[in-house]
This record gives C-alpha cells, structure tokens and sequence, in this order.
C-alpha cells in the first residue's frame, strides 16, 4: 500500500512541509555525535558545530531546542571501524535520551550511511577483490536503518547512494512494522567538491579512490534526474539535492517530476564559504545565510538542511 500519511505524524512534521510560508520549522539541523569523543570537540571547518560525546550532544540538543530547532539530523560517529559488522548502539541510547526530552516536539533524522562505519571510509562494502558488494552493503543499511527508527528516530536519510537502497530500506522498515516511518531520500547527491569540512567531522574520508563510481557526475542533468525519480519509484516521502546551491537548478524539475517534497542540503563547503567570507569582512554573515536559504527556497526547495538552523530564530525567521 502507498502510504501517504508519514509526513502527517506529527507537528514537526507537517510543519516541515508546509507549503506555505518559510520558517525555522522547515530547517534542519545536524549534530554530529562521536562514539569515541571523550569530550566535545568543536569543529574548525564548522564553526558553531562540534563532534559531540552523548552528554554534549544532549545539552547542545536542550540549547537548539530553546532556541526553537525542530528538526535535526544526527551523523553517528562509531569508535571502532570495521569492514564487515557495524554497531550503533550508541545512537540508540542517545536517541533515547533525546526522545525523552523532546517527545514529538522534535523530528529526529538520522543519516544512514557506512561511510564512518567502515575502513575504507567509503559508503559501500568491498567484497574480497575490491569491487562493491551491493548485497552486503543493503544488508548493513538494513540493519542499521531499522535500530535507528526502533531507538526513536522519526525516519531516516540514506545518503550512500548506492543502487537500490530505497526499496530495500523501505522493505526492511515495513517488516520491522515502522511502515510510518519516512524515508528522506538524499536522492540526487553530486561528487562534489565542497564536502571536506564534513569529512573531518564525520571522520569519513575514502582511504583510496574517491566516490565517483556511486556519486552523481556534476556534468549530468539526466542522470541527476532520474535518480531521483528512481528514489520515488522505490518509495521515497522526500528527496533532496545535494549540494544544495550548487544543484539549485534541479530542485523544481525533480518536483514536478516525482510530486514529492524536495530539499536541498547546504552543505558544509557552502556553509564554510559564508563564514569565511564574513571573516575577511567581505560579508555580513546572518544576512548572506539568510539569502543563501532565501534563494533555496525560491528554487522550490521545501526543507533546507543547514548548519545554521540553530541560528534562524536570532536572525528573525519565524519559527
Ligand atoms: C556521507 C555524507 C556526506 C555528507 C553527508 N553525508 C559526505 C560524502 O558523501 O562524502 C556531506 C555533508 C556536508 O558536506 O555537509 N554519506
Ligand atoms: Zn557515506
């Protein structure tokens, strides 16, 4: 069965998609929280964001939530890396907590990828002769996917594009009987340069080659349409472009083509580009942010996620 109650749940969620109006509520917010941090390591790329241990990330979490965040996205940093089995219990437990202190107030994603996970530092699992091995790597998406919506997630963002994730997440989530829980597809992804100050805070860079075997080709447009739609096709409740500005221009076609919300992801080389440039006073920063977001959603997308979601409401957005 279709179903198109999961983006109905709850507040913060229909507020997120809301098709009128632009405000803190259709921002998105990430936090990174690291397994292995013995304490909070603030981000030099990312200022205003940090590698969180549990406790850090819960009073950094309290903080967003005054300042009127609703949605946030979580990226698990584990401790240990492995190429074959991959624990998250540690998100568990600190889904848990924050469930606890925000009940449905807010909307919990989580990013549903190997990439910090695994030796290799990529979003795929190699077999023994190097090549990717798409069965194992849908199994550890799976599995990962289903612990994070049990822990109290209210969906997931798969963000490896590797074929055929969607449909086996989806599969997997129903058969867990989290049928309402959506999936945010990061469904049309770019090998882009402007990930580096991620992957330090995610502590996932690939450790050879580099991900343009999985990735979108900037070159593209037809291929970065179609996966979308193929996100949609294998059930998808939302997409999204990455990165964000950069990929402006397929925000509206992958809407009017798939009918489903589309976001687009400010990521952190936008982010960062900002705040450099403020920092040599060629900008003022609030103002740029709050254009760069402006000109997103003029684009048609219906989420942002951006580092600076926490700051929205000090900068006079509506909640
Ligand atoms: C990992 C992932 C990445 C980002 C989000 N999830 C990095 C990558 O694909 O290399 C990038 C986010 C950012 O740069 O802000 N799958
Ligand atoms: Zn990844």
């Amino acid at each position: 069965m279709k179903r198109l109650q999961r983006l109905r749940a709850t507040v913060a969620l229909r507020d997120m998609v809301s098709e009128i109006g632009f405000g803190q509520s259709q921002l998105i917010q990430p936090l990174f929280l690291s397994e292995g941090a013995i304490q909070e390591e603030p981000l030099s790329g990312l200022p205003g964001s940090s590698r969180h241990t549990l406790s850090s990330l819960l009073t950094q979490f309290e903080k967003d939530l005054a300042a009127g965040v609703r949605q946030f996205i979580l990226f698990p940093v584990p401790a240990q890396k492995s190429n074959r089995t991959f624990r998250a219990d540690f998100v568990g437990t600190a889904l848990g907590q924050m469930r606890q202190r925000a009940g449905n107030d807010a909307a919990i994603w989580v990013d549903t990828c190997i990439c910090s996970f695994t030796e290799t530092g990529h979003c795929c699992v190699h077999d023994s002769r190097g090549g990717q091995d798409l069965a194992a790597t849908h199994a550890a998406l799976e599995s990962l996917a289903v612990s994070y919506v049990k822990a109290g997630a209210v969906g997931i963002a798969p963000s490896d594009m590797n074929d055929g994730r969607v449909a086996h997440l989806r599969a997997a989530l129903d058969k867990a009987g989290h049928d309402i829980a959506p999936i945010m597809s990061y469904s049309t992804k770019f090998a882009s340069n402007y990930y580096g100050p991620f992957r330090d805070a995610a502590d996932s860079t690939p450790q050879f080659g580099d991900r343009r075997s999985y990735q979108l080709d900037v070159r593209n447009r037809n291929d970065a349409l179609a996966s979308s739609r193929r996100c949609a096709e294998e059930g998808a409740d939302l997409l999204m472009v990455k990165p964000g500005q950069p990929a402006a221009d397929l925000i509206r076609p992958i809407h009017e083509q798939t009918g489903l919300p589309v976001g687009a992801y400010q990521v952190s080389g936008e982010y960062t580009s900002l705040v450099l440039l403020a920092r040599e006073k060629f900008l003022d920063f609030e103002a740029g942010l709050l254009e760069s977001w402006y000109n997103l959603r003029r684009a048609g997308a219906s989420y942002i996620i951006t580092y600076g979601a926490r700051l929205a409401s000090g900068m006079g957005l509506p909640r």
